[in-house]
């Protein structure tokens, strides 16, 4: 392998492979051997390497032995395959967690969890620090220059939080550090409620519900710790590799704000096992895109989906996905900005709990499984199309997802239990699922992004406004923006405290000329909304599926008005211009397929078009541009036949019909255009 292409995602081709633990076959060397011949048949590039293998790395207390990996990466040197070679952090051995028992976190009710299962050593201990940085630094001193080594893969899937007393004492520094006194940290916590008021660091205690910022400084904390314990081991790793970083995230795990881990990444890794026949395939597909519309707004980079289940996971009884259903998730992937395809896991391992999890070699070790073909047919098509590897994702549009501000909605009694509530992200998927079925490219961010690139803004329940956030969406605007805010906007401040003054608060209230005076839960079916003077979907009346705003527009047009009960004729959805551009509001939860024309409606006022035009309703198309070419990664969510036609050149690129324009997408089907 040459310099220039040894790292991470800058190969010039996709990577494609999965996690290996060779480390549980080493007494059967002719299943590795055999391994490496199944690798080429399955056209696979890349593996993630000693995730696990703690344990086979340190069998105890600072003995190592590196021989049977020295060995592995050797062959996969020979074999030419890359490696992200693991930190194995993420499961300790029993004898770290036996002999140090303070490795082991302390659970919420104060006991100390034994030693079991992984991800879950304390990030405080000295000990667990101590013994992380040893192995880490024996890994990298050793590989951080072998050639078969492309990335680093730290951990696994960081979660979890300890309430030991080292971590609650950090917990207690990082407050005074950010507060600098108690009377500041009262007057944030609005500690007088419930006679709460600190007379020492010592006495908040952050599993106590009554105070609503304890939570949420207490998640921003575990955010915090996670950052710095793999910030221990990268620091590590870049002293002896110039290899890049990464850590393998969760879609939209809520426990980590996950923009922060990105920061300590050099690109963006992420574990993606949607569940096709538990929703219709057009929900999932939009929760998977938007996660992956995200992670490649992060570094606004191509990103890895560093695991997928090629099979069936283990932890639940499915449906297996069928030849086009599989393809289709990888190339949803691929579509929205990922350069590499990898599973969860190259080979079914003999024992543990996840013997039956899905993998591209099963138990019985050849290539003729339908799991295996499927991998390999994948496999071989991803290989045609390197031209497209490191292609660009350019949106015009953008939806905000925020995790502080989902935090502190989730956090906040008196919105729990009610109809539309907040579960992670359900509100800022509902608008992007509904923008998804309008054929545009979306950027997925947070509320502290840069907005000035977008032409459309969609900022679903931005609950909590971080400072300046406000005045960022009205330059936005004034600019020639157009800028969607929806019921529950602007409620509080970073403190978890409500704004004075009228919602949506920090001037949002006048640039939108709406005050939300308070806000219905309604049952389904309970309320409507009527539309004034315009149609969607030739109609203009629908239900309301959760919260209503009661709204006043003080300075804008009512667009649409509650249809029953006591504050029917209250406006519903209201319309301001502001400078160059218009803020709407929506203070109605409408489900997806009104604000789905609605958005159609909007962006076509903008001239912003459809990626490709006239797709069936089923079908859905997203874009990536390198070296002039545009590519267009066109797939079929239903299980019919659907046709397109389609105007101007384009080629497909597989089948190499230069006609085009008449498609055929088979069930599930998937296809690439070049334009
Ligand atoms: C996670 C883990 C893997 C494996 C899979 C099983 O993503 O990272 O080690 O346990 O789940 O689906
Ligand atoms: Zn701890």
């Amino acid at each position: 392998m040459s310099e220039e292409t040894r790292f991470g995602l800058e190969q010039p081709f996709f990577l494609h492979g999965g996690d290996y633990n060779p480390d549980q076959w080493l007494e059967q060397p002719e299943i590795i051997e055999r391994d490496f011949e199944l690798m080429d048949k399955a056209n696979c590039n890349t593996f993630s390497i000693g995730v696990f293998s703690w344990t086979k790395l340190e069998p105890s207390d600072g003995v190592f032995d590196f021989g049977w990996l020295d060995n592995i990466l050797n062959l996969c040197e020979k074999h030419g395959k890359r490696v992200f070679l693991a930190t194995p952090t993420g499961a300790r051995p029993a004898w770290l967690g036996n002999q140090f028992p303070e490795t082991n976190r302390i659970l919420k009710d104060g006991t100390r969890a034994r030693w079991n299962e992984r991800e879950n050593h304390c990030y405080t201990s000295p000990v667990m620090r101590e013994h992380a940085a040893r192995i880490v630094t024996r890994l990298a001193e050793r590989y951080g220059n072998h050639p078969a080594v492309c990335g680093w893969h730290i951990s696994n899937e960081f979660n979890g939080e300890c309430f030991c007393p080292l971590c609650l004492e950090r917990f207690h520094n990082y407050l005074k550090d950010k507060y600098k006194t108690l009377e500041t940290f009262n007057q944030a916590a609005w500690a007088g409620f419930w006679s709460h008021i600190y007379t020492d660091w010592s006495q908040i205690d952050p599993r106590d519900c009554t105070l609503d910022l304890l939570d949420l400084e207490w998640k921003r904390f575990i955010t915090v710790c996670t950052v710095e314990f793999m910030k221990l081991e990268t620091d590590i790793i870049r002293t002896y590799s110039q290899a890049p970083v990464t850590t393998n995230m969760m879609g939209f795990y809520n426990g980590l704000d996950y923009w922060r881990l990105a920061e300590a990444c050099d690109f963006i890794a992420d574990d993606c096992y949607p569940s096709w026949d538990k929703e219709e395939p057009l929900k999932v597909g939009a929760r998977v895109a938007m996660s992956h519309d995200m992670h490649y707004a992060m570094k606004n980079k191509p990103f890895l989906m560093m695991e997928s289940c090629p099979g069936r996971p283990e932890w639940c009884v499915r449906k297996m996905r069928r030849a086009g259903e599989f393809e289709r998730e990888m190339l949803l992937a691929i579509g929205h900005g990922a350069d590499g395809t990898m599973y969860f896991q190259w080979r079914k391992g003999r024992g543990g709990m996840e013997k039956f999890h899905g993998a591209v070699v099963d138990h019985d070790g050849s290539n003729r499984t339908m799991i295996f073909k499927r991998v390999a047919d994948y496999g071989a098509k991803l290989k045609t199309l390197a031209e497209i590897h490191g292609a660009a994702i350019q949106a015009d549009c953008a939806v905000i997802s925020d995790w502080e501000s989902r935090w502190a909605l989730m956090s906040t009694f008196g919105f729990q239990g009610a109809p539309g509530q907040e579960k992670e992200n359900d509100m800022p998927l509902r608008h992007y699922s509904a923008l998804w079925g309008c054929h545009v490219s979306i950027a997925v961010i947070e509320q502290v992004c840069d907005f000035s690139k977008y032409k459309f803004l969609i900022v679903p329940s931005l609950y909590m406004l971080k400072k300046g956030v406000a005045e960022r969406l009205i330059q936005f605007t004034e600019k020639g923006g157009t800028l969607i805010l929806t019921n529950m906007t602007g409620m509080v401040d970073e403190n978890n405290q409500a704004i004075l003054g009228g919602f949506p608060g920090n001037g949002l209230r006048k640039f939108c000329g709406v005050w939300n005076e308070d806000v219905d839960c309604p049952d389904p079916g309970e309320q409507t909304v009527m539309l004034n003077g315009f149609q969607l979907n030739e109609r203009n009346s629908f239900p309301v599926t959760g919260r209503c705003e009661i709204i006043h527009a003080e300075d804008a047009d009512v667009l649409a008005t509650y249809g029953l009960d006591f504050y029917k004729g209250y406006p519903a959805i209201t319309r301001k211009k502001a400078g160059a551009g218009y803020v709407f509001y929506i203070a109605a939860d409408l489900d997806e397929e009104v604000l789905t024309a609605f958005y159609k409606l909007l962006l076509m006022n903008l001239k912003i078009k459809p990626l490709l035009p006239g797709l069936p309703d089923c079908v859905r198309v997203a874009k990536r541009s390198k070296d002039g070419h545009d590519y267009y990664f066109v797939q079929n969510f239903s299980n019919e036949l659907q046709h397109l036609s389609l105007s101007g050149k384009m080629m497909n690129i597989w089948s190499g019909n230069a006609k085009g324009n008449k498609i055929y997408l088979g069930p599930g089907e998937s296809t690439i255009l070049r334009a």
